[in-house]
C-alpha cells in the first residue's frame, strides 16, 4: 500500500492513514561526501520509495541534461543537491531533513555533509538519529573522513552503524575489494561499542542493493539499505528509562488548578507514580495526567502532558520533575563533551549562557582537560577551541542544575551553549559525569559583613572599573581620582593592570584566553575588596565586553561604575607612554591591544571620558561629581 488509488473508497482512505499514523519510525543520518555519491543514494531512495512528485521529476530531467554529470540518465543528487549554490560548487552545505515512507516504517533522514570543516552540521544531524549510514567509495576503502564519522557518531550516542560500500560497480562488482574494506571497517569500530555493524555492497548510481537487490552480485546474500532499514532493531527503549520531565510552564488559570507542563523526556509517568523535584529533592505523587486527548491513566517518553500532583509543592520552569526512586543528579560542575561551533573560539572563563533541558544558566568553562584530534583520536592540551573541535572538559555553571550522563538520556543529558551577547548557538554538549568536589565547600556565613564594615569605615564601597587602550590614561585618571578621594577621608584600593601582572596573575599573558582569566581574577579580587567596605579602583584594559559584563554581574545594581576611558588610538600612539606601540607597530610584540588584538568599546558605561584636549583634574572632578550625584561619598 504505497500511496492510496484515486478512486479507492473513504474506508480505504482511512486505513491507509492509520496504517501511517501507527508506523514505527526511524531516524537515520547519512555521512559522507558528494564524492562518495552520498546525495545519489538519498535520491534513489526517494526515487524508488517514489515519494518524488511528478513536478519535481519534470524538473530533474530539465536539471540532468543541463548539469550533465551522469550521462542520459536521471542524475539523482540533483534532487537532493537543492540548493543552485551547492550543484555549482559540488558539495552539500547544510542538515537537511527528509522524509519518505515505506508499508513498513516511517523514516527521516538528516542529510549531512562530510567535509571537516562540517563537524558541527553532522553533529547536528546525529543527535537526533537512531542509526547512521556511513559512505565510501569502493575504489577508495576507508578515509580519515570515514573514521571521523564514526567517532562523532558514538559521540553522538549512535549505536546502528551501515558501511554503505558505494559505487562497487567501479571496482567490477568485486566481492574481494567489499571484504577487504569490511574486515578493516570492523578492526577499527571494534573499539566504539557497535550494537549493529551492518556492511553492503551497493551502487546508488544503478541502484543495485539501495532497494533491490540487482543482478550484478549474486555473491552478496545480505540485506538491501532499505531491507536493513526497515528491520534493523534500535531498540531505543525510551520508556524503559526513569522518568524525566522537565517543566517548561506552570499552568495556573485559577487558584484550584496547577498543572506542571512540558515533554517527557524519557521513562513513564502513571498516575499514582511518586515523583520529586529534582533540584529541591520535595516529592509528592501524580494526581492526574492530562495529554493533548484528555485525561490519561498514563504517558510516555516524547508526549506532551500536564501533571497534577496531589501536594502543593514548588516547580517552576526549568525544574525536573523525576522518578523519586531513580533521581537525576543534582550538581554545578560537570565533566562533559564539547563541540565547538562559532567562529569565535572557545575561552576557558569566559561566561555563556549554557540550555540544558528547558532551564538556562549562567556556565562557564573551567578548564579544557584535553581537546581531540576527530581524525586520529589522539588527546591534545588546549587551551581554547576553535571551530568545529571537540574537547572533554570541566564546566561551572552558577547555580546547580538536573542531569543525567548523556549516555542515560540523550535529553537530559545534553546541553547548548549560547554567547551572551549574540544570542548564538556556539557550542554543544554532553554530559559525562557531574563533578562532586564542589559539593563539600559550603558558603561560610560571617558574623561581620560587608554592611557592619561599610559603616565602621563611614562609607558605600563600589567598584569603579576603568576601561580603554593601553596609554589611553586609564591610570593616571584612577590614581589622580584615589588621591582626592583619600583627601577626602575616604577609604580606598587601587588594582592596576600592570601591577596585578607582576603578582597574582603574574602566570598570564595576552592571549584572548588569558585576558579572560585576567579579567575573570581581577573581578573576583575586586569583589573582596568592596566586601571589605572599600571604594575599589579597577584600572584594566578589559578588551572584551562579555568579561566586563561578567564583573558587573559580581556587584548589586548601582554597585558597578564602568568608566570609558575613551581616547583614539591615533593619540595613544602619539603618547606611547611605555614604548608598546612603537614595538608592537614594528612587529616585536604580538597580541596587542588596538593593533593586532581587538578592543571592543563599551556601549553604556556609566561614565563616558574623552580625554582629547582634557586635563586629568577636569576628568576627576566630573568622576567624583558623579559619584556625589549617586550619594557614594
Ligand atoms: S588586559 O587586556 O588583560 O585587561 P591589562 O590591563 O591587564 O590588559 O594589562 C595591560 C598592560 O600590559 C598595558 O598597559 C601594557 O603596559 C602591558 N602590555 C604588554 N603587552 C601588551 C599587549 N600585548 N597588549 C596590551 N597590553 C600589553
Amino acid at each position: 500500500m504505497r500511496n492510496p488509488d484515486p478512486t479507492a473508497s473513504d474506508e480505504a482512505v482511512r486505513e491507509y492513514i492509520l496504517s501511517q499514523v501507527n508506523k514505527d519510525q526511524l531516524r537515520f543520518l547519512t555521512c559522507g561526501s558528494v564524492d562518495d555519491g552520498k546525495s545519489t543514494l538519498i535520491g534513489r531512495l526517494l526515487y524508488d520509495t517514489k515519494l518524488i512528485f511528478e513536478d519535481q521529476l519534470a524538473a530533474l530531467e530539465r536539471d540532468s541534461t543541463r548539469h550533465g554529470t551522469v550521462g542520459d540518465d536521471i542524475d539523482l543528487a540533483l534532487l537532493v543537491d537543492g540548493l543552485e549554490a551547492e550543484r555549482e560548487q559540488g558539495i552539500t552545505i547544510d542538515v537537511a531533513y527528509r522524509f519518505f515512507a515505506t508499508d513498513r516504517r516511517k523514516f527521516i533522514v538528516a542529510d549531512t555533509p562530510g567535509h571537516e570543516q562540517y563537524t558541527r552540521n553532522m553533529a547536528t544531524g546525529a543527535s537526533t538519529a537512531d542509526l547512521a549510514v556511513l559512505l565510501v567509495d569502493a575504489r577508495n576503502g576507508l578515509m580519515t573522513q570515514t573514521r571521523r564519522h564514526v567517532f562523532i557518531a558514538s559521540l553522538l550516542g549512535i549505536h546502528h552503524v551501515v558501511l554503505a560500500i558505494n559505487k562497487i560497480d567501479l571496482v567490477g562488482y568485486s566481492q574481494e575489494r567489499f571484504n577487504q574494506i569490511e574486515a578493516e571497517f570492523r578492526a577499527f569500530a571494534q573499539g566504539f561499542d557497535f550494537e549493529t555493524l551492518v556492511a553492503i555492497p551497493m551502487s546508488a548510481r544503478y541502484g543495485d542493493n539501495v532497494t533491490a537487490a540487482g543482478e550484478n552480485m549474486p555473491w552478496y546474500e545480505g540485506p538491501t539499505l532499505l531491507e536493513h532499514l526497515e528491520t534493523v532493531e534500535v531498540g531505543r527503549d525510551d520508556d524503559a528509562r526513569p522518568f524525566r520531565f522537565p517543566v517548561q510552564w506552570v499552568n495556573r488559570p485559577n487558584l484550584d488548578f496547577r498543572g506542571f507542563s512540558g515533554t517527557i523526556a524519557g521513562g513513564r509517568v502513571n498516575v499514582g507514580d511518586e515523583v520529586v523535584v529534582a533540584a529541591s529533592g520535595r516529592t509528592s505523587t501524580v494526581k492526574s495526567i492530562l495529554s493533548q486527548v484528555g485525561e490519561a491513566q498514563s504517558a510516555g517518553s516524547g508526549e506532551a502532558v500536564t501533571l497534577v500532583l496531589n501536594d502543593e509543592i514548588d516547580a517552576s520552569r526549568g525544574d525536573v520533575i523525576a522518578a523519586a526512586s531513580a533521581r537525576p543528579d543534582v550538581a554545578d560542575q560537570f565533566a562533559a563533551h564539547l563541540i565547538w561551533m562559532s567562529e569565535d573560539a572557545l575561552l576557558p572563563g569566559r561566561s555563556y549562557l549554557l540550555k540544558i533541558g528547558t532551564r538556562t544558566v549562567t556556565a562557564s568553562v573551567t578548564e579544557i582537560k584535553h581537546k581531540i584530534n576527530v581524525n586520529t583520536f589522539e588527546r591534545a592540551a588546549a587551551k581554547t577551541l576553535e571551530l568545529n573541535e571537540i574537547a572533554f572538559a570541566n564546566l561551572a555553571l552558577t547555580v546547580p542544575v538536573a542531569f543525567d550522563p548523556y549516555e542515560a538520556n540523550s535529553t537530559t543529558g545534553s546541553f547548548i551553549l549560547i554567547d551572551r551577547l549574540t544570542n548564538a548557538t556556539v557550542g554543544a554538549g554532553m554530559v559525562w559525569f557531574a563533578l562532586r568536589r564542589a559539593t563539600n565547600i559550603h558558603w561560610q556565613a560571617l558574623e561581620v559583613d560587608q554592611a557592619a564594615r561599610a559603616q565602621s569605615l563611614g562609607q558605600t564601597p563600589a567598584a569603579l572599573w576603568f576601561t580603554g587602550l593601553s596609554g589611553s590614561g586609564k591610570s593616571t585618571v584612577a590614581s589622580l581620582l584615589e588621591k582626592k578621594l583619600h583627601v577626602r577621608g575616604r577609604h580606598t584600593y587601587t588594582l592596576d593592570g600592570d601591577n596585578v601582572r607582576h603578582g597574582l596573575n603574574r602566570d598570564l599573558g595576552f592571549t584572548d584566553a588569558d585576558r579572560v582569566e585576567n579579567i575573570r581574577r581581577v573581578g573576583e579580587v575586586a569583589r573582596l575588596f568592596v566586601d571589605a567596605g572599600l571604594l575599589t579602583l579597577i584600572s584594566f584594559i578589559s578588551p572584551f565586553r562579555s568579561e566586563r559584563a561578567m564583573a558587573r554581574e559580581l556587584f548589586p545594581e548601582g554597585g558597578f561604575i564602568e568608566v570609558f576611558v575613551d581616547t583614539p588610538i591615533e593619540e595613544c600612539r602619539r603618547r606611547d607612554p611605555k614604548g608598546l606601540y612603537r614595538k608592537a607597530d614594528a612587529g616585536e610584540l604580538r597580541n596587542f591591544t588596538g593593533v593586532d588584538s581587538p578592543y571592543e568599546a563599551p556601549e553604556n558605561p556609566e561614565i563616558h571620558i574623552r580625554t582629547v584636549g582634557r586635563d586629568p583634574e577636569e576628568i576627576v572632578d566630573e568622576i567624583i561629581a558623579y559619584l556625589e550625584a549617586q550619594n557614594l561619598i
